[in-house]
């Protein structure tokens, strides 16, 4: 009976169809569930790809898991470039959206359209994403204006971490709950494909999925929402020193990392590698 349930679910995403922004409307109105991870280069986008992600996000944490930066803000546009053109060489199912980086938006909304549409001319992406709500909302529409999909993306935004000052839970409070869902709504109006929501209350996340009809994928948003997005390299247990509550660690790969070098110098010092098989 289960499994029945949940192949009827599934039918509303043949596995060897290209994800499309429509695809994940329907999944939502199926309650099928949206898995989504983060890639930014070419041999994972190939992996997560051929493994059945539904979507692979570009995202700006590209600054902390790729470059080393403490923030996300140092990230130009034209790096952003760089691993989504990387990301679309490797990608034959998956929708890929591309997040548009601190100080290529905000601004003014012509200088959000034509960093949008550097994107999606130069990459292929299917969709950009963005942070803010009610006051982005000049940006967001100009860049649909354009035919660009853009998902957006509330509660912990950490292009904005000089204004939080930290990275605790968001919209616990209701002037700032009661904010958050506004801007849920306004973004849904405005045409967005769908909503990002981090780090905030289970019970708030899951009543802005009941309120919207795009869906809500949330990261460390509870179980209550239209999907699933975690940064790659912490879920495969890549990064270290980073553990917060919601972060499910699905491998050490760190550690598998660690060994395996370790055994390739101790074979190259010991003169066990290359052996009489590894050489012309
Ligand atoms: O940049 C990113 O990885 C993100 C996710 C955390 C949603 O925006």
């Amino acid at each position: 009976m289960q499994s029945f349930i949940l192949e009827t679910m599934y039918s509303a995403q043949k596995p060897s169809a290209k994800v499309t922004t429509q695809t994940l409307r329907k999944m939502k109105a199926a309650g099928e569930k949206i898995a989504m991870l983060t890639a930014y280069d070419y041999s994972f986008a190939k992996l997560l790809d051929e493994s059945g992600i539904d979507v692979i996000l570009v995202g700006d944490s590209a600054a902390n898991v790729m470059a080393g930066h403490v923030t996300t803000l140092p990230i130009s546009l034209d790096q952003m470039i760089y691993h989504g053109c990387s990301v679309m060489r490797a990608v034959k199912r998956a929708l890929v959206a591309i997040d548009l980086p601190f100080g290529s938006y905000q601004g003014d909304s012509r200088e959000a359209l034509r960093s949008a549409i550097r994107i999606m001319k130069e990459t292929g992406a299917d969709c950009v994403k963005l942070e803010g709500g009610r006051e982005v909302a000049e940006s967001v529409t100009k860049i649909l204006s354009a035919g660009i999909p853009v998902i957006g993306h509330l509660g912990l935004t950490p292009q904005s971490i000089n204004k939080f000052g930290t990275y605790v839970v968001r919209a616990t409070g209701q002037e700032e709950a009661d904010r958050l869902v506004e801007d849920a709504r306004l973004l849904e109006e405005l045409g967005c494909t769908a909503v990002v929501l981090e780090k905030v209350p289970a019970d708030l996340a899951a009543r802005v999925a009941g309120l919207l009809k795009i869906p809500v994928i949330g990261i460390g948003a509870g179980p209550g929402v239209d999907g699933q997005v975690l940064v790659l390299h912490d879920m495969l247990g890549i990064t270290q020193g980073f553990s917060p509550r919601f972060l499910r660690r699905y491998h050490n790969l760190a550690q598998e990392i660690n060994k395996s070098v370790s055994s390739y110098i101790e074979d190259v010092k010991s003169l066990n590698f290359p052996n009489a098989n590894e050489q012309y």
